[in-house]
């Protein structure tokens, strides 16, 4: 029987991956050799992925991809994404071939503020709660300047506190909702740091308030943390031509793919079902640029969704009009992106991921970002309202399979060539290959 283990933490890489041997991979000794084969051959870069976190055994790769020619507000830039998935990478760059040369994107910041809370209960006459409240702002954001002088430094702090009344919802619960602006940096340790401050003043300070009773003294913090919801650090980026631009399928005339187009568009407006897969084919994009520029994909997530749901109902992130014989195709998201701080100076491809982008501001990384959820979700509705997807999906199969089986390169050249009119299975694949190998 398995026994649990305590102090993990605290043995070695080479004793967790000892007693994990022991412990799960008895007469697995391969699999203990695969972790070590992906260890980095510089130790002192293994030892800074190794800190990255906690209990670290070895490493996890993802491609490192570029996906090139995105013209953005007449600029050429070559966006790095870093993501396991076929045909995205291949996808994002057609997509900015062809908006190349029809404009390009157009993107801008809309809003940068962000959203940070503390949660505590009140037990009492809220007039009163009101009034204290009033008095001890100025106490709150004096007490945060030593974390904010830099911040303000930058252009950025505070930029308000308020007192919410949450009581219909959870009694005695109320919030001090506060507005950030981080500039470059993603701001979350910079806004749990200030709340954390502020929930310790307002607890002081409510405890020496003379118009309180005693019961209205005691304050009770339930949290102070961030809010990953950021409506209003919002970005949006868009392509548009003339309708008679869109005529590269040679099967349906462009008119025809603007229409079906914007129907798919208006479908995944309406219906759930389809707005989670339509968004999900947003968030390749979107995901592959977070992470490959070292930023946190599963806030970004989070807070996409939530906006995507803002109407009570989730819908798509992406809108599509034809106007006066103009086709518009928009994406509208909100951001919480750094390119200061965190993993941005820290992880080698990172930083050459940001180095390859010019080394952005936050507010250039929202557009880049936005930019490649739109392309990824302009190629994706491209594919399913013409070919299917099953079409460019079943190419990056064959070649997975032939890989897999160790194909040579004229033996993948001829086997391409046979599958461009055959359909793509896994045996019909192994089959095909047994036969090239056997002639
Ligand atoms: C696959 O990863 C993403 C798509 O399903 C997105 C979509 O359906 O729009 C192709």
């Amino acid at each position: 029987m398995i026994k649990p283990i305590s102090g993990f933490s605290k043995l070695t890489k080479k004793e967790k991956i000892d007693w994990l041997a022991e412990t799960y991979l008895k007469d697995r000794p391969e699999d203990v050799a695969i972790l070590r084969q992906y260890w980095n051959e510089d130790s002192r870069l293994q030892q800074l992925h190794d800190e990255f976190t906690e209990n670290t055994l070895s490493n996890f790769y993802l491609p490192f991809g570029l996906a090139p020619n995105f013209l953005i507000n007449g600029d050429l830039l070559a966006i790095p994404m870093s993501i396991e998935e076929s045909s995205v990478i291949a996808a994002a760059s057609k997509a900015a071939k062809f908006w190349r040369t029809r404009g390009g994107f157009k993107a801008e910041v809309i809003d940068t503020k962000k959203i940070g809370q503390v949660h505590f209960n009140f037990f009492g006459n809220k007039e009163k709660l009101k009034q204290f409240f009033q008095a001890t702002k100025p106490k709150l954001l004096e007490a945060v300047k030593p974390i904010t002088r830099n911040m303000e430094k930058r252009g950025g702090g505070v930029l308000d506190i308020k007192l919410r009344d949450k009581t219909a919802e959870i009694t005695n619960y109320h919030q001090l909702h506060c507005e950030f602006e981080t500039k470059d940096s993603m701001g979350a340790n910079f806004i749990n740091s200030c709340l954390e401050k502020f929930a310790e003043v307002f607890e002081n300070e409510a405890q020496q308030y003379e118009d309180f009773s005693l019961e209205e003294r005691n304050i009770e913090i339930i949290m102070s943390i961030l809010s990953n919801y950021v409506p209003e650090c919002l970005v949006r980026a868009e392509v548009s031509c003339p309708v008679e631009e869109l005529n590269e399928n040679k099967d349906l005339n462009a008119e025809d793919f603007a229409k079906k187009f914007i129907q798919a568009v208006n479908i995944a407006e309406v219906e759930p079902y389809r707005a989670v897969t339509h968004n999900k084919g947003i968030m390749n994009g979107i995901d592959a640029v977070v992470l490959a520029t070292g930023n946190d994909f599963r806030a970004v997530e989070a807070g996409i969704h939530a906006y995507a749901s803002r109407k009570g109902k989730y819908s798509s992130l992406t809108h599509a009009s034809i106007e006066n014989g103009i086709f518009k195709f928009w994406i509208e998201i909100p951001l919480a992106l750094g390119t200061v701080g965190g993993l941005t100076s820290l992880h080698p491809l990172v930083k050459l991921a940001l180095d390859i982008l010019q080394q952005p501001t936050a507010r250039e990384l929202m557009k880049v970002v936005a930019v490649a959820g739109l392309a990824q979700n302009f190629a994706a509705i491209n594919s399913l309202t013409t070919t299917g997807i099953q079409q460019g999906h079943m190419k990056m199969h064959l070649m997975n399979i032939l890989n897999q089986h160790k194909a040579t390169e004229a033996e993948k050249k001829i086997l391409i060539q046979y599958f461009t009119n055959n359909t793509v299975t896994h045996s019909s694949a192994v089959e095909e290959l047994k036969k090239l190998r056997n002639s």
